[in-house]
Order: C-alpha cells, then sequence, then structure tokens
C-alpha cells in the first residue's frame, strides 16, 4: 500500500510517498527557516500562511519525485497532533482535500509517535523482530524531550520527559542570545566541533530522585549560559569551547537518563530519533554508552530526524492496517492529546 504523508505542525512543510511504511519512494521538505529566522524562532501565523502557500508544489513535486499517477495512492496520513494549531489546520484542510478528491482514506497522526517510526523507515526489519523489544526510544526536538518505551505490543509508555526547554530550545535559544542565527543546534554541533568539551563546567540539573529520574530540566543550563556571556562580548576563538562545553551539558543528561531508563525497563535496544538526533555529539555518546551496555542504538537517519512527511506515512500504514474495513475519511486537527499512543503493530 502506498501512503502520502504530510507534516506541517511546525516550520518545515513536507509531503512524503512511502510503500508499505517502509520504503520511501519520495520525500519533499519545504523549509520555512528563511522566514522565521529574521524573529529568532518560529512565528505560528507566518507558518501557518507559508505552508498554504508550499503545500500545492511540494505535492507536486512530491508526485513527480516518485513517478506515480495519484490513482496508486491508497490513503493520506496527516500530523493531526502535537503541533501549532494554525499550521495544524492548513496541513489536516490540505490532506482532507486530498483524500477527498482520490477518494481514500484519511488518517490524524501523533506527530510524536510518527518520529518514532521514523527510526522503523531506516531499520526495516526492527519492528518485526521480536528479540529487540521493548525498544526504549529518545526523542529530542524542538518542541519535546521525552523517554518513551515501546512494548512488542505497540503499547507506549512515556517514562520521562522535560519539566521546562524542550533539549532543542536550549540549543536554539543559547544560540539566539550569542547572536547565530534560527535554528541554532545545527550551527552549535557544527562550531562545538572544535571546541573543548571541558572548558566551562556547566551546571548538570539534580532532579528529584524519586520523583523525577528520568526526567530532564534545561532552564538552569540555559540561565548559566546567559549569566556566562552577560555584559561581554565573546570572541571569536572563544566560541567553540563555550558551546562545547555547553553541548557536553545536554548531552551527558539526555545519555545518562536514556542509559538509566533503558536498564530499568530492561530495554532491549535503543532508539533516538527528533531533529535533536542529529547532534553528533549525542549520536557518538549515546552510541558508546550502548555498546558498553550490549545494547544496539537505532539511529534515525538525519533527514528522518527533523521533521518530514516520511515518518508520518510510516506510522499511517501500521494505523491504516489496524483500521479494519472502515477508515476515516476525515480528520481533524487536535488542540489536545488523543487518548493513550500506540503503534498499532499487527502481531
Ligand atoms: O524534530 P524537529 O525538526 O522539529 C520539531 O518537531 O521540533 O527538531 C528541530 C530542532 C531544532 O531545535 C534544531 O535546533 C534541532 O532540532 N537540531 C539540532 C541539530 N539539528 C537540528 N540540535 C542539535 N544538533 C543538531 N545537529
Ligand atoms: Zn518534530
Amino acid at each position: 500500500m502506498i501512503l502520502l504523508g504530510i507534516e506541517s505542525s511546525c516550520d518545515d512543510t513536507s509531503i512524503a510517498l512511502v510503500e508499505d511504511g517502509k520504503r520511501v519512494l519520495s520525500s519533499i521538505v519545504s523549509s520555512q527557516i528563511d522566514i522565521h529566522k529574521l524573529y529568532g524562532g518560529v512565528v505560528p501565523e507566518l507558518a501557518a500562511r507559508e505552508h498554504l502557500v508550499n503545500l500545492r508544489h511540494t505535492y507536486q513535486a512530491c508526485l513527480a519525485e516518485a513517478k506515480i499517477d495519484t490513482a496508486s495512492i491508497d490513503a493520506v496520513a496527516v500530523t493531526a497532533f502535537p503541533g501549532l494549531l494554525p499550521a495544524l489546520l492548513v496541513g489536516t484542510s490540505f490532506a482532507n482535500g486530498v483524500g477527498a478528491a482520490l477518494g481514500v482514506p484519511v488518517l490524524g497522526v501523533h506527530h510524536l509517535v510518527a518520529h518514532v517510526c521514523a527510526v522503523f523507515l531506516d531499520h526495516n526489519d526492527l519492528a518485526e523482530d521480536r528479540s529487540r523489544f521493548p525498544i526504549l526510544a529518545l526523542l529530542v526536538s524542538g518542541g519535546h524531550s521525552q523517554l518513551m518505551k515501546i512494548d512488542w505490543d505497540g503499547s507506549i509508555t512515556i517514562l520521562g520527559r522535560t519539566l521546562d526547554d524542550a533539549a532543542g530550545e536550549a540549543f536554539d535559544k543559547a544560540a539566539k542570545a550569542l547572536g547565530l542565527p534560527y535554528p541554532g543546534g545545527p550551527i552549535v554541533d557544527r562550531l562545538a566541533k572544535t571546541g573543548n568539551p571541558e572548558f566551562i563546567k556547566f551546571p548538570r540539573a539534580r532532579l528529584d530522585r524519586d520523583k523525577h529520574r528520568f526526567d530532564f530540566s534545561f532552564s538552569g543550563l540555559k540561565t548559566s549560559m546567559l549569566n556566562q556571556i552577560k555584559g561581554r562580548t565573546i570572541a571569536d576563538d572563544e566560541l567553540p569551547d563555550l558551546l562545547a562545553s555547553y553541548q557536553a551539558a545536554i548531552v551527558d543528561a539526555l545519555v545518562d537518563k536514556t542509559l538509566d531508563a533503558a536498564r530499568y525497563c530492561g530495554a532491549r535496544s535503543l532508539a533516538l530519533c527528533g531533529g535533536v538526533a542529529c547532534n553528533s555529539s549525542l549520536r557518538a555518546h549515546l552510541g558508546a554508552g550502548a555498546d558498553k551496555m550490549g545494547l544496539k542504538l537505532h539511529l534515525a537517519s538525519p533527514k528522518h530526524c527533523t521533521d518530514n512527511g516520511a515518518m508520518i506515512a510510516g506510522l499511517g500504514w501500521y494505523q491504516l492496517r489496524a483500521a479494519g474495513p472502515n477508515p476515516s475519511r476525515f480528520v481533524e486537527a487536535s488542540a489536545s492529546a488523543p487518548g493513550e499512543l500506540r503503534i498499532p503493530f499487527l502481531r
């Protein structure tokens, strides 16, 4: 079955065609970064307008790249929650229109669960291999940082989440304070490569072990960075050390909590997904930690880490198979969380 996946929850308009939840036939991303850069972050109303402009040509480019006719599309999947509501409304309206025109089902997809499914796009056998479950997934993006346990039956348990800023926000806000362009994450990653991560000992949050053993907190770290740079100009040759030290504090927290949670829940493998999963230091350190524990770390490829339509089509495929004879034909953008989180594997 071929699914069209549509993503418009934040500042990327992305459409992909994916066969059987695994084989990506085409995937197009229209970025809005140049617009939001001017404001140092994503402006929801502007994002919605840009999605409206971009969706049509992104759809056409996606069909052209896959070289398939619309008659081959079996269903449409679209991000319904969570995200910027004006942006979600544009994507879901477009999806409903395409679904109605083609006479195919339209499925609403949970964006965060779809980020986890991005890993299955790059590791095709993982979802079918019982010996690798439960999987502990670290999802780190611009809006979320979560530790999710995925069981063989597809049920998802959130073991930890951020109490304040998401990991991506921690990167983006520090970069903004330093006058670096939005989004800061990739720039910090690049500049930190030549820096000394021990140059400054940034604080690591100490959270109550009973209540918040697997939760994250990055707001204190951000404040510490603001205090470091307050009232002075950072010399160009100081920047890599400063950023490497700051990045090390984020990566340490993410790696420590992930490995602790993996031990706690008896994970048989790890997965890393979401935009921050592109970070080279996080990929390397989590990989080394997993090796020591004898666990395999499954990385989503960078193009499937940041927001993309392929992961939406990926999860949509599981939902379509599980939906039975009358799949939904109309989807609404949700302002609140739908019930339990799960990937409806058919076991
Ligand atoms: O998943 P994503 O594309 O969008 C959301 O759902 O939020 O994630 C975007 C986030 C931004 O905060 C961006 O700075 C961060 O991912 N990011 C990175 C890197 N590449 C993207 N953060 C650190 N290092 C990177 N290489
Ligand atoms: Zn995302």
